[in-house]
């Protein structure tokens, strides 16, 4: 006769799956804890060294015996160590929590605590029943950017920030996976700071870029570009991609931008690009963004999904959600290929 994992459970007791739950569900709390410390930039001050608490806590403005607790919490999952001497030190992990490091997440893990980014969360319940985000509750009706742009400047700067650290080793990856040099004018919508897109224009000297956002990212944009060594080919547009994106490029770049927004607001924005496209039918749309894989194996994207439900209303796609979409919005698939993960490039044209 099998065994079921019940009749295990039933006759050996909690296991070491029920541990392993355990953890699962304190995952908040970690993320929490690692929040607190971006914010408050602990791995750079221990850069040069290990540090004691006080003199954390006083470089930080925070109250030593708390700071004391979240560091031990840290490095009890291996971020952070606390030595014989009492003085904490950086461990591996630790490292991706410093600014300007190769790889770094620091400012990810800073505006991952963005009170309502994080309050959306306590909200899950109600998304789960009713399909809507509680972002918009949240802030008094403003969706997460126009949010971020008008009412939490500091978050804006490390949200933009964050976006930049993650293209900082994925953007020359996904650059040399595809043949963006046989566009001349790429216009790069929802750009951030241009990262991505000095990537593309590093990797093909000979084309050119339009890096389109909202102000708050487009004031930001000059010294990245600059520091790339592309700002002489990128022309600055500042507006929403919701009334109207610039005319005149080869193709258009929309990475981790489809992703925040449910498909009613993507068509829109495809919509946008359709008509500026107007009669071009070798222009071209690149939507680089997850695709949900079939299956139960692990995949980051699959979490992100449920951000997306929860903060904006966005979403997560597979294959046929890529493909649907893209139909309904003036476009047809030409082709989906595989990039650096968690990406995909879906290359649509219009029809
Ligand atoms: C998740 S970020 C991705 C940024 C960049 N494409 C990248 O991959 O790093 C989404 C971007 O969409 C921009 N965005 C949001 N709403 C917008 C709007 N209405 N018009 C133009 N850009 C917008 C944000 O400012 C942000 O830069």
């Amino acid at each position: 006769m099998t065994t079921t994992p019940t009749d295990r459970v039933q006759e050996q007791g909690p296991g070491e799956e029920q541990q392993e739950l355990l953890m699962m569900l304190a995952g908040k709390w970690v993320a929490g804890t690692l929040n607190v410390l971006a914010r408050l930039g602990v791995a750079d001050l221990l850069a040069d060294g290990p540090c004691g608490v006080e003199d954390l806590a006083a470089r930080t403005e925070s109250h030593a015996p708390t700071l004391h607790r979240f560091l031990r919490a840290a490095a009890s999952v291996g971020v952070f160590a606390e030595r014989g001497d009492g003085r904490f030190e950086l461990t591996p992990k630790a490292q991706y929590l410093r600014s300007d490091v190769p790889g770094s997440l620091r400012y990810l893990a800073y505006f991952y605590g963005e009170t309502t980014v994080w309050n959306c969360w306590g909200y899950a319940y109600d998304t789960v029943r009713t399909g809507e985000p509680n972002g918009r509750k949240l802030r008094e009706g403003k969706n997460f950017f126009e949010y971020l742009e008008q009412e939490a400047p500091e978050f804006a700067a490390a949200f933009h920030k964050a976006m930049s650290e993650l293209n900082e080793s994925r953007a020359p990856k996904i650059a040399d996976s595809f043949d963006f040099g046989r566009f001349p004018t790429i216009a790069d919508i929802g750009g951030g700071q241009g990262r991505f897109l000095s990537a593309i224009l590093r990797r093909y000297p000979d084309s050119r870029g339009i890096l389109f956002d909202i102000e708050t990212a487009i004031a930001t944009a000059p010294p990245v570009l600059a520091a790339q060594g592309v700002a002489d080919r990128v022309e600055l547009v500042s507006g929403s991609f919701f009334d109207e994106v610039p005319s005149g490029a080869d193709a258009y770049t929309l990475k981790a931008v489809m992703h925040d927004w449910a498909d009613a607001e993507c068509s829109k924005v495809l919509g946008r690009i359709r008509q500026a496209i107007g009669d071009d039918a070798d222009a071209r749309v690149l939507i680089v963004d997850g695709v949900v894989p079939e299956g139960n194996d692990p995949h980051y994207i699959k979490l992100m999904d449920i951000s997306m439900a929860v903060t904006n209303g966005g979403r997560e796609r597979t294959v046929a959600d890529w493909t649907r979409l893209v139909e309904e919005s003036g476009f047809e698939v030409v082709d989906i290929h595989p990039t650096e993960p968690p990406h995909s490039i879906v290359e649509a044209r219009p029809v």
